[in-house]
């Protein structure tokens, strides 16, 4: 009920601010499908959805999806990602080859905080074999909550691309 209530505050408050809602790039293989569904349930209040897949439980290759999620957020500067597979591994592999992209693998609040604070990710992603839906909700909570510290994170981040 309280968390309720916090998403029901942050989405007027995001609203407001933006006047718009920011656009998620979202993906999954097969293993992940249902958490996706129930993420976008569950934040359709707060953001534009953009789903590049899978929508079945039938068997799928994971980098067709994360390819296609990282390349629409270099595309635009303002959104953000979520991909979602069995153990979030290979989500997270494939993503970050491209130059750019910051995925993190976040199982926990505090951790999914650190990843924008520290590392400025801009895709989340999550192991659904290894997470309830709540321990997730609170998770992309924590993480869309938080926000960039900058300074020498920043200075970290110059440092990745090869
Ligand atoms: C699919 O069985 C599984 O391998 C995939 O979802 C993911 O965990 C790979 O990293």
């Amino acid at each position: 009920m309280k968390s309720v209530l916090y998403i029901h505050l942050f989405c007027i408050f995001a609203a407001i601010m933006e006047n718009e809602k920011m656009k998620i790039y979202i993906g999954s293989d097969h293993a992940g499908v249902e958490l996706k569904t129930l993420v976008k349930e569950h934040f359709s209040d707060c953001f534009d959805f953009e789903d590049a897949g899978t929508f079945s439980t039938e068997s799928v290759d994971y980098p067709d999806f994360a390819h296609v999620v990282a390349k629409n957020v270099l595309k635009d500067s303002q959104s953000l990602g979520i991909l979602i597979c069995g153990t979030g591994n290979g989500m997270a592999i494939t993503a970050n080859k491209h130059a750019g992209i910051r995925a993190a693998l976040c199982w926990a609040p505090e951790i999914a905080a650190l990843a924008k604070q520290h590392n400025n990710a801009n895709i989340i992603v999550l192991p659904a074999r290894f997470i309830e839906p709540e321990a997730a909700f609170a998770t992309l909570q924590s993480f869309f909550d938080a926000t960039f510290e900058g300074g020498r994170h920043q200075r970290r981040i110059d440092k990745i691309n090869i």
